[in-house]
């Protein structure tokens, strides 16, 4: 049994047929290499249809941390790789500060395919955020992440990877930075997402945000040191 999948999405994906792709890892234990095939082909709901590809996770599939964002940008759905773009080099500069090696670190998504609307002139696709449905459709995959790499410390990055991991009423701004109790890992912490840092109005409340998402990776960093990984 997964912890956190309702018996309703259990149902839902054990009985639609272009969804049983996502029914497998609910019942198997397959290695990240085999989960990443299987969930190239997901229909569990509709985003696969404007998507270029599935973003799977990445990186070591025994990790000390794993880090959940949203889910993949423009670049990374071209790419195929998460944290790519612009967050993605923000959030390696972060970790860096930080002590941790980002090639030490499972880094994946709540939801795998980009969600996006066309800007309303020229060419761009803009991010659009995920339905709670979707990020419920896309948990089993993370469900299956989380049962290989089994991180001693679970990171979410901003709202929607904590509300889809700690539930709908978490709040990042009251509770980033502390351990959570959850039965997902041993020690699991929510802070911002770094794509809220590129947001920021100025560069003083830039640069004091991206010290505050530094602090609270070292107390990631601490926690990965002092924390035995679950058996
Ligand atoms: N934002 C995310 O949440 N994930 C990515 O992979 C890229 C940007």
């Amino acid at each position: 049994m997964v912890a956190g999948v309702s018996e309703e999405i259990r149902h839902a994906y054990c009985t639609g047929e272009d969804r049983l792709m996502a029914a497998k890892p609910l019942t198997l234990k397959l290695s990240i290499a085999e989960l990443t095939e299987r969930a190239r082909t997901c229909k569990a709901c509709d985003l696969w249809k404007h998507a270029t590809q599935t973003v799977f996770g990445e990186g070591p599939s025994i990790a000390e941390i794993m880090l959940v964002g949203e889910q993949p940008g423009d670049q990374e759905d071209r790419s195929g790789h998460p944290f790519v773009g612009p967050a993605g080099k923000l959030l390696e500069h972060a970790l860096e500060q930080a002590g941790i090696d980002r090639s030490d670190v499972y880094v994946t998504n709540a939801v795998k395919h980009f969600k996006w609307e066309a800007a309303t002139r020229g060419k761009r696709r803009i991010h659009k955020k995920p339905r709670q449905s979707e990020i419920e459709a896309c948990r089993p995959w993370l469900d299956s992440e989380l049962e290989v790499v089994k991180p001693r410390v679970l990171v979410c990055l901003g709202a929607s990877a904590a509300q889809s991991l700690l539930g709908k009423d978490f709040r990042v701004s009251r509770d980033r930075g502390k351990p959570v109790a959850s039965p997902l890992a041993p020690r699991v912490v929510a802070t911002v997402h770094p794509s809220s840092i590129l947001r920021a109005q100025d560069d003083e409340s830039r640069k004091s945000q991206m010290q505050l998402l530094v602090e609270d990776l070292k107390l990631v960093a601490r926690l990965a040191k002092n924390t035995k990984r679950r058996s």
